[in-house]
């Protein structure tokens, strides 16, 4: 019964690795950097394991006598389909923090084979979507009539650097929504609404995000209509006005490789003490055909802390067998309170 690891020498994979060591977890650590995890694994007293993703003999080698993999490498438009292919191969559970929707929707759509092979596939298993997850199933746990569903959130910390390089892989395709169960595609930040984040936020304005609930929410409460708002400041609202007419730009190659040598010169990601100091707050409707509505919102600890909680406390539940095979979303493997077993968690329920 093992734990890997994957991207362990990553800020994000660096954070689970450190609390399973403190957890006791006996988790193998790995990734395709064999200095970088090699020392983090002699840091933490943990085995490791070097290997990259390209050659499946190799890979499936790497996962010889491994139960659970965790996936913390991204972008994972680049790093799940082997991963999980080869998890698949050699039964084990599969596990990722991925909030990519291109990611999140190819993961679905190898349920039946997940099933089949009885191992789970949960992606999203971090900040985005643990938290949202939950909340879009307790608000239609209150509204089981619901069609709409709002979600929207506010990080309330700065991204990490492998957060931002995902976040332009995808940045020149603009929106996503979920309408009639459909992904339909929308401008960036398509639609604007101010939300009530509560006393300690306070309302702010916020925008459309293609965020992975959309593929997520929808297999957990089935409910057709699904738009997620991130709240932004003003800046950020007219910058991403100006890009939409900037798309082609962003999605050319120089461009783009210039906007990645930026994020690569900036920092890792918060620091420990921003992580302690900071909060993230979401917001959650569903609403039905009549007109009713159910509201509530959510407090969790910063997003990265948060992350490695909620990856790690799933992993260590594969391994303990209680994940059921096929594709698995986090609040319809655990339930809509999950998430409140966390410390620093708070959930409301508003109307
Ligand atoms: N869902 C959430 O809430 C959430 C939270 C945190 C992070 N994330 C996502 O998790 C990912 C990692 O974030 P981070 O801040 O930890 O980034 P990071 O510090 O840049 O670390 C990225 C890790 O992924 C590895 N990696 C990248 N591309 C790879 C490839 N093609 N093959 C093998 N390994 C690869 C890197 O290996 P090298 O060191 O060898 O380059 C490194 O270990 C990002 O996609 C981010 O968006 C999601």
């Amino acid at each position: 019964m093992a734990l890997l690891v994957y991207g362990a020498n990553g800020y994000t994979g660096e954070l689970v690795a450190r609390r399973a060591a403190a957890a006791g977890v006996p988790a193998l650590l790995a990734g395709r950097n064999a200095n970088a995890v090699s020392a983090l694994a002699a840091e933490l007293d943990r085995d490791h394991r070097a290997f990259a993703l390209d050659d499946p003999a190799a890979l499936d080698r790497a996962l010889s006598g491994v139960t659970v993999v965790l996936n913390c490498a991204g972008p994972f438009s680049r790093t799940a389909a082997p991963l999980v292919a080869a998890c698949l191969r050699r039964r084990a559970h599969y596990l990722d923090i991925t909030g990519e929707i291109d990611v999140l929707e190819a993961l679905a759509a190898r349920d039946a084979e997940a099933r089949a092979a009885g191992v789970a596939l949960l992606p999203g298993a971090g900040f985005d979507v643990v938290p949202s997850d939950c909340l879009a199933a307790h608000v239609r746990r209150r509204l089981p009539s619901a069609t709409h569903l709002v979600i929207a959130f506010s990080a309330g910390t700065r991204m990490s650097r492998g957060t931002a390089l995902t976040s332009i892989e995808n940045a020149h395709r603009g929106g996503l929504v979920r309408r009639g169960g459909d992904l339909v595609s929308v401008p960036s930040g398509w639609r604007s609404r101010r939300i009530d984040f509560g006393p300690e936020l306070g309302a702010r304005t916020a925008i459309t995000i293609p965020w992975g609930d959309v593929a997520t929410a929808f297999r957990t409460t089935g409910i057709p209509n699904i738009e997620v708002y991130v709240a932004v400041p003003l800046a950020v609202r007219v910058a991403l006005r100006a890009a939409r007419a900037l798309a082609p730009l962003l999605a050319a190659g120089a461009v783009k490789s210039a906007l990645e040598k930026r994020i690569r010169r900036g920092p890792a990601g918060p620091t420990t003490a921003e992580r302690a100091q900071r909060a993230s707050h979401l917001w959650a409707e569903a609403r039905d055909a009549a007109g009713q509505i159910a509201v509530a919102r959510l407090r969790t600890p910063e997003s990265y802390e948060l992350t490695s909680m909620t990856a790690l406390d799933l992993a260590t539940r594969a391994l303990r067998g209680e994940l059921a095979g096929g594709f698995q979303t986090p609040a319809r493997a655990c339930g809509p309170d999950f998430i409140l077993a966390f410390p620093g968690t708070e959930r409301v329920d508003v109307d």
